[in-house]
């Protein structure tokens, strides 16, 4: 099978990479397109796949192209491959744009399959969310699931969830990084030095992470740890006061809106 990458920044290459390394196909057999890109027949840089400028030349022979690219680059970068547009089979992990808004550039033959992935795919930790249109085979679809397995979960959507698909794990990650960021703020206010308060941050927000994992629901878990008149019952009520659970609940439905703008615009 041969393979088009369109886009080859930090999600175009953390794909590149799970692709080579599951042996789906040889670097040989991969052509990636990015305007940053040396013209190279062989990119060691790039898991020594051949690297160019020109997106055509990504997609002429692919059987497969994955679309990689901002949102706000797509209209240009359809517009560049259009006349070599036959019956590949295309992933997109566009933020935002639907299936609908992608085949309007692609054309209506195209075959699509839109996957919402999260940066932590850059340490085969990520979740991705995968929803297509009625062209897509099982095939197709098996292959792309084993594709995004390499890059950790994989969890199969409708695509009217995708805008909160997008809002809670596309973007969530960036919340947690604020979180652990701002634990470890309150760590060096409670007098800790600042490299062992990010440390006890990350492992508190990873070790929480594993005791839901366990299947217990959170409340039940945040209920085991509040003893009364205790110091975790005087911090939740602090977090209570402070507004945190709407703050969350409100940063989910902005990106939800954002993305839907993100398609709105096309
Ligand atoms: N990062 C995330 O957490 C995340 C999560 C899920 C989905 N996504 C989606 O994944 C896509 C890529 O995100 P990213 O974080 O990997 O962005 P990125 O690092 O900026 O990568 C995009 C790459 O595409 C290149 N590009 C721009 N215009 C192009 C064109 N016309 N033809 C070919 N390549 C072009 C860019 O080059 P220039 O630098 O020259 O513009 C850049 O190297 C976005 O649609 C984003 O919404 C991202």
């Amino acid at each position: 099978m041969k393979i088009g990458i369109i886009g080859l920044g930090k999600m175009g290459s953390a794909l590149l990479r799970g692709i080579v390394n599951c042996g789906l196909c040889c670097p040989a057999d991969i052509v990636a397109s990015d305007p940053l890109l040396p013209e190279r027949d062989s990119n060691p840089e790039y898991c020594g796949v051949r690297t160019c400028k020109d997106n055509s030349a990504a997609i002429k022979d692919a059987d497969l192209v994955i679309l990689a690219v901002k949102p706000q680059a797509f209209q240009s970068a359809a517009a560049s491959m259009a006349h070599q547009v036959k019956d590949q089979l295309f992933v997109s992990i566009i933020a935002g744009l639907s299936i609908a808004s992608l085949k309007k550039r692609l054309g209506p033959k195209a075959r699509i399959i839109r996957v919402m992935p999260n940066t932590p795919v850059l340490i085969q930790q990520g979740v991705s969310a995968l929803a297509w249109d009625s062209m897509v085979s099982e095939s197709d679809l098996e292959l792309v699931k084993n594709i995004f397995l390499q890059l950790g979960e994989v969890v199969k959507v409708e695509e009217k969830l995708m805008d909160g698909v997008t809002a809670l794990s596309g973007s969530g990650p960036a919340y947690v990084y604020v979180l652990i960021e701002a634990l470890a703020d309150g760590g060096v206010l409670a007098g800790l030095p600042r490299d062992l308060a990010q440390q006890l941050a990350m492992l508190t927000v990873q070790g929480a992470a594993g005791m839901v994992e366990l299947g217990k629901h959170p409340a039940e878990l945040k209920d085991m740890v509040a003893s009364p008149a205790g110091t975790t019952i005087a911090g939740l009520a602090a977090l209570e006061a402070n507004g945190f659970r709407s703050a969350l609940i409100e940063a989910v439905r902005a990106a939800a809106q954002r993305a839907k703008e993100l398609d709105d615009a096309y």
